[in-house]
């Protein structure tokens, strides 16, 4: 810091006085300059590490959805009779410990009812994945909670973006009780879990994700200029191609609960016809379209279609704009790629008979299809501006 010119210095004249008084200011000048742009650069910063982290829980979600997908296709979900949130972190360590955690599943109805060939080895199997999955979900809690916590301390996080984080945070305690909801409906007489409950699991999963990649983006605009120019239509095509996604993923969550991917494998027929013959063997009419498994796995596939035709309009809009950038015009084409191939996954999974992996790869694609209409959404929209 300069300091202030003192009158009683020797050397100063007036002359000298009024120099150094505007050298002084100007060092002051400069010194708030750089104090604003230091301010401004750990503003920017601190933007970037929390787009970061957020984008890095969404990718934890995204984890939890593909091993959760692969517990349910490898009939592990029910294998852990109880939820323990502190104590189920560790398993069983002693062979008694084994043996305890075996006979409580051999009393299960799903053991008596369709596993009870499983030798205590290959029940170990079965609990090794589902513990995995759980303690997936321990793990995604502290990446969530231990980074919020240093940036509510730190001050980087508060007012309304505070009170979204944490929203999202609630939600994920949401998703972990109704995780266990969901495997509570299976550990009933009938062995299998609610497929209303599977799909309102898979759903908070999806909506927590598409929260995440949001606010990661919108916060990631901080920390850098951005040439971004707002594209309502384009940006409305994304939106309206994510809503269309979520509606078939909701029928894909009841495909999968009911394990309706079995009753029909053709493509592009069903059972040699468009629209195959009883849809409506339920009463009322109505509750055929979530409970009859061969009109549910029609309707997913319907929704399907609607969602790559609503894509392809996307993508024909984004061309048609002339002020869309190339990195607009290459999301939009990423989310074609990614439809087409989610669609061609879903035919792959009904001619292969619900092939494990080619199904959990038709599950995990519906997130890169929901991502790249948010990328495409956020590419069509004006840059956010620093609220709270
Ligand atoms: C935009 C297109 C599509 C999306 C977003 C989508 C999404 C999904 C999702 C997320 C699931 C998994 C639900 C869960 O595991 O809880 C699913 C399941 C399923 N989908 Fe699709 N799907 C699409 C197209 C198709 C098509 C065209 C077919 C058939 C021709 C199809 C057949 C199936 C089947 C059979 C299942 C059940 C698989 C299982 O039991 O794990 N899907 N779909």
């Amino acid at each position: 810091m300069a300091s202030p010119p003192t009158t009683s210095d020797p050397t100063s004249s007036p002359m000298t006085s009024i120099a150094q008084g505007d050298a002084t200011s100007f060092v002051a000048g400069a010194s708030t300059d750089t104090r604003a742009m230091d301010a401004r650069a750990a503003a920017a910063a601190t933007a970037t590490a929390i787009s970061r982290w957020l984008l890095v829980c969404a990718l934890f979600v995204a984890a939890m959805v593909a091993v959760g997908g692969y517990t349910r296709l490898s009939h592990a979900g029910l294998s852990i009779t109880e939820w323990k949130p502190v104590t189920g972190a560790l398993p069983p360590l002693s062979h008694e410990a084994w043996l305890g955690e075996y006979a409580k599943y051999r009393a299960s109805p799903e053991f008596q009812l369709l596993h009870h060939w499983m030798s205590l080895e290959d029940f170990k199997g079965i609990y090794w994945i589902e513990w995995s999955h759980r303690l997936l979900g321990r793990v995604t809690g502290f990446v969530v909670l231990l980074p919020l916590l240093y940036w509510v301390v730190k001050g980087a996080l508060r007012g309304r973006r505070l009170a979204a984080v944490l929203g999202v945070f609630a939600l994920g305690g949401l998703q972990g009780f109704l995780g266990w909801f969901m495997v509570a409906s299976g550990l009933v007489r009938n062995p299998s879990v609610s497929h209303f409950r599977l799909t309102a699991h898979l759903l908070l999963a999806l909506a927590i994700f598409v929260a995440l990649v949001t606010m990661g983006l919108r916060i990631g605009d901080e920390a850098r200029p951005s040439e971004r120019v707002a594209l309502p239509r384009v940006r409305s095509f994304a939106l309206a191609s994510l809503a269309s996604t979520f509606v078939t993923v909701t029928w894909g969550g009841l495909v999968a609960g009911l394990k309706a991917g079995l009753v029909c494998d053709t493509f592009p027929l069903m059972h040699g016809s468009v629209i195959p013959a009883n849809l409506f063997v339920l009463s009322p009419a109505a509750s055929n379209l979530v409970n009859n498994g061969l009109a549910v796995q029609f309707v997913h596939r319907t929704l399907a279609y609607t969602t790559a035709g609503i894509v392809i309009a996307t993508v024909v809009t984004t061309m048609r704009t002339a002020a869309a950038s190339a990195s607009v015009r290459r999301a939009a084409w990423f989310l074609l790629a990614a439809v087409v191939l989610q669609v061609t996954l879903g035919a792959l999974t009904v001619l292969t008979h619900v092939h494990l992996h080619t199904a959990l790869t038709h599950q995990c694609n519906a997130l890169l299809v929901i991502a790249a209409a948010l990328v495409l959404a956020h590419r069509a929209s004006a840059p956010a501006v620093r609220s709270a």
